[in-house]
């Protein structure tokens, strides 16, 4: 470890840690052994509807919930178009009297996000991860269809490794929102991420892609001080602004932030 990150804790920020596989006590975490199936079930508000997650924490942290996520969940099941928070504004913005909004979410980990936003907003939502991600996300996928159905949602589920102009061909560009909930988290993932992003917002050229602002709200609960070289690279690419904020929790003393990143000249009131 570097010196630079020993102030921030990695572990205690690490997952959302309710439930059962760890436990934390004044600030110290200690592992129990995982379990390997675990529901987590979060009713949204919005639409009176309940879904169910299912996470398999002995298999890794592409099959957990993390902090980001809940963020998501509850700006999700709080936004109204006539809201006048920056969140809200910025969904309202992207989506611009589309129906239905087609959002593409990047390491969507159990896929709780995308399904959220699908649910919510009526929307055509693409959840993507790494190809062994896949199968645990298209099973939540499906034990939560007939919510995003009733809300007149679609999810699909497709593969996106960053970094893989193959993957990033086939996703395309035409999308109105581009969402990811605690993606930088390995300093080896910010390069493949940063070409992703540059793919998604600065490209051109697909047919039906966004014409205007294109944008990516990222959740990030900070874990580490290395990751501001990762924010240094992208404000020079990207107009960068932070669109929420959440207070600290009982586990880390800084909160989840969700980020704006759009094109530098992109203009939002
Ligand atoms: C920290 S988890 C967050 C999962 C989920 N978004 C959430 O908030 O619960 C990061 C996610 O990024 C995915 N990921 C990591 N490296 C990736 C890569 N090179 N390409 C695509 N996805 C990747 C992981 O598989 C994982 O699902």
């Amino acid at each position: 470890m570097n010196s630079d990150d020993e102030e921030i804790n990695p572990v205690t920020m690490l997952l959302l840690n309710t439930d059962n596989n760890q436990l934390t006590k004044n600030g110290k975490t200690t592992e129990l052994a995982p379990l390997p199936v675990q529901d987590k079930t979060y009713h949204l508000t919005s639409i009176n509807s309940t879904l169910t997650i299912r996470q398999l924490p002995s298999q890794g942290l592409s099959f957990q919930l993390w902090p980001a996520a809940e963020t998501f969940v509850k700006l999700f099941d709080t936004y109204k178009p006539s809201n006048t928070d920056p969140f809200s504004v910025t969904v309202t913005k992207c989506a611009n009297d589309r129906k239905p909004i087609r959002i593409l979410e990047l390491g969507s980990g159990t896929g709780i996000v995308g399904i959220t936003a699908a649910a919510i907003l009526g929307g055509e939502v693409t959840v993507t991860d790494l190809p062994h991600v896949l199968p645990n996300m298209e099973y939540n996928v499906e034990l939560n269809r007939e919510v995003v159905v009733s809300g007149g949602g679609e999810v699909r589920v497709a593969r996106l490794s960053w970094g893989e102009v193959g993957d990033m061909e086939v996703i395309g560009r035409g999308y109105d929102l581009v969402i990811g909930s605690d993606v930088v988290y390995h300093d080896n993932l910010y390069e493949p991420l940063i070409q992703t992003l540059k793919f998604l917002l600065l490209g051109s050229g697909d047919q039906g892609e966004k014409e205007g602002e294109r944008v990516f709200l990222m959740g990030h609960l900070r874990r580490w001080k290395k990751e501001s070289s990762f924010f240094k690279k992208v404000r020079k690419m990207f107009r960068v602004d932070v669109v929420h904020e959440d207070g600290p929790s009982s586990v880390s003393r800084t909160g989840v932030v969700v980020y704006r990143f759009a094109r530098k000249d992109a203009v939002f009131r």
